[in-house]
């Protein structure tokens, strides 16, 4: 999605701008662009092409100056084309341009204000929300562009996250902030902003947040922060360490196949500092927290939110503490049933999702007070707004579609699960000690299943004729179905739907021909008699089969069931074993039909618009 970066130093800020705009890149975009003052002058180079590109042009064009911003734009208002791409310049009527504005989140407000500048001779060159805001700062500005955007905001309505300098003032930028993340960067008589510490990365690691409402003026020798109501405000300066050794691929085609293959490592990882299971581990204070309260809402969009249909499985069964799962985007718009006595708990691998944050802040507003998020992101807005938090250990997910974030965020779900069984006495010692066991072993158990890599690539290469699949799961197994049809979707644009595989004669059946791959996980579990019935009613309608079944199943191969046969049974943590071979499913049929699987078409890694 949209990235930010900005800069005002006394050197050439170029190689920063576009180096912060690579590291941005895995967000998703489709167009970028850079403005710098030069030579007395506002220059702008704009492209639908990938940052190298954008690189090469600036630096064909000896593009240079010592304060600049930088954008890498994900199509909302108009489409992706240079016109429409950051920075928006502003000049009334005929003048030479003297503002330049970047802009990430949605101005709900725009046509209103456009027309509004419009019959003030404004002339409008784009169909973005954001040439607005540029026009209107220029409007507003008399000789103080500080002033001018904190007047300018007044007016929006909607998220953003704004940066913006000016011909009249080249030594500074101004920047406003609400409902989209942006940071200030501190360096050495230089300063800096940007989206996400991430783009800053090697420049400086002294960050400042900004929070909702903030106006910031960031010059070369200091930066001045003003609340939403005007007031100077001090925010901390934090030393943050962004892990940035992600970035090679090593041995791998893509980020989405290295990612899948760091599994072991990344649930490993997330397992590591945890001895014992406590409710420490979520913060100190867990154990209160998770005394206090009797039923528990999860709140998260995507695979975060299969994330926690998985874990309602986990908590209901083990720690016998109802569990309610809501897609964010729905829940925040919705009228639901509060009850104070709810452990709030959001799941997300950015910790930026813009529908998860306003779900989290609505849930907030109608007084559940206790917050828990699982994020990968320990420097995000999800989990600065938390009381309780707990970091996956995945590492920097580059690949949109996301895999490790996923397995690592059913790690933490499960910890999750055991510490609340604790707190409410719902498990004895042995069976505590059998869960963590079975937790320890993860990592091998994952790694075990990755080498089932040749055999899923020989199925790839049917899936790959496909326009249609269904994915088929019961129980704890449903929404591992649901993932790995998703995954499928995202990554190889093939139409793909799941069911509990009980549903499947209330209606889906009817798509079931020769044609229907049917994707089945069959773990060796109570319900496994059940859905060799719902296997029989698709072969009895032609359709053909691709099982995943646990050792011990005794579901073999035959005319149009195709098995492979998962190393081991793995009891409670089955669900993320089982997910493994889906990632894998998705990743090589979208390898086979050549798609650009690392960066599927429209979607953005980080969602922080509506
Ligand atoms: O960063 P989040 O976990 O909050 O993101 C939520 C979804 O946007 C994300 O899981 C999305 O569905 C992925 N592209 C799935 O692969």
């Amino acid at each position: 999605m949209c990235g930010i970066v900005g800069a005002v130093a006394s050197r050439n800020i170029v190689p920063i701008l576009v180096e912060g705009l690579k590291r941005l890149e895995y967000r998703g975009y489709d167009s970028c662009g850079i403005a710098v003052f030069d030579n007395g002058e506002l220059r702008r180079v704009r492209s639908t092409e990938r940052v190298s590109e954008l690189a090469e042009h600036v630096e064909r064009d000896h593009v240079q100056g010592f304060t600049g911003i930088a954008h890498t734009r994900w199509a909302t208002h108009g489409a992706p084309n240079t016109s429409n791409a950051h920075p928006h310049f502003s000049g009334h009527g005929r003048d030479v341009p003297s503002i330049a504005l970047v802009h990430n989140g949605i101005i709900e407000n725009h046509e209103e204000l456009r027309a509004e500048l419009q019959a003030a001779g404004y002339v409008f060159e784009s169909q973005t929300d954001t040439e607005v805001i540029a026009h209107l700062v220029h409007h507003q500005y008399h000789g103080d562009l500080l002033e001018a955007l904190q007047q300018t905001v007044k007016r929006l309505h909607g998220a953003y996250a704004i940066a913006v300098f000016c011909r009249d003032e080249p030594h500074r930028i101004v920047a406003a902030r609400q409902g989209s993340p942006l940071v200030i960067g501190r360096g050495k008589n230089e300063n800096f902003l940007a989206s996400d510490a991430l783009a800053l990365a090697g420049t400086t690691d002294q960050i400042t947040y900004l929070e909702d409402g903030d106006v910031a003026d960031v010059q070369m020798g200091n930066v001045w922060i003003m609340d939403k109501t005007g007031k100077a405000v001090e925010r901390a300066v934090n030393t943050v360490h962004v892990h940035t050794g992600a970035a090679e691929l090593g041995p791998y085609r893509h980020y989405m196949q290295k990612e899948i293959f760091e599994q072991p490592r990344a649930v490993g990882d997330t397992l590591k500092d945890v001895e014992t299971i406590t409710p420490e581990i979520f913060g100190d204070a867990a154990y209160k927290i998770f005394k206090q309260i009797d039923r528990v809402l999860i709140l998260a969009c995507g695979t975060s939110y299969y994330a926690g249909l998985t874990a309602k499985y986990w908590i209901e069964s083990i720690a016998k503490i109802p569990v309610a799962v809501e897609i964010a985007s729905e829940y925040r718009y919705r009228d639901s049933v509060p009850h104070p006595d709810t452990l709030v708990v959001t799941i997300s691998q950015s910790g930026e999702t813009a529908d998860t944050l306003a779900a989290l802040k609505h849930a907030r507003s109608l007084g559940m007070e206790q917050t828990l998020t699982i994020c990968n992101v320990s420097t995000s807005a999800m989990v600065r707004e938390c009381k309780l938090s707990f970091i996956t250990r995945a590492g920097v997910e580059i690949g949109v579609a996301s895999t490790k974030a996923f397995t690592t965020q059913l790690t933490a779900l499960f910890m999750l699960t055991l510490a609340l069984a604790q707190v409410h006495g719902q498990m004895t010692d042995a069976q505590e000690a059998e869960h963590v066991k079975a937790l320890r072993h993860l990592p091998a158990g994952i790694s075990a299943v990755l080498a089932l890599e040749p055999q899923i690539m020989a199925w790839s290469d049917r899936f790959a004729a496909k326009e249609n699949a269904l994915f088929l799961g019961r129980g704890m197994h449903y929404p591992i179905a649901l993932e790995g049809a998703l995954k499928l979707k995202e990554v190889s644009y093939i139409h793909a739907e799941a069911y509990p595989a009980g549903e499947l004669k209330h209606g889906p059946l009817a798509l079931v021909t020769e044609q229907m791959p049917v994707v089945t996980i069959a773990p060796n579990d109570a319900l496994l008699e059940k859905l060799k019935s719902n296997m029989q009613e698709v072969r009895a309608r032609g359709g053909e089969l691709y099982v995943f079944a646990d050792a011990g199943t005794k579901i073999v191969s035959s005319e149009g069931v195709h098995v492979i046969r998962m190393p081991e049974n793995y009891g409670a943590l089955s669900p993320i074993l089982h997910t493994i071979p889906l990632q894998l499913l998705a990743y090589h049929t979208a390898c086979s039909r050549g798609t650009d699987v690392d960066k599927p078409r429209n979607l953005a890694k980080s969602v922080t618009v509506e």
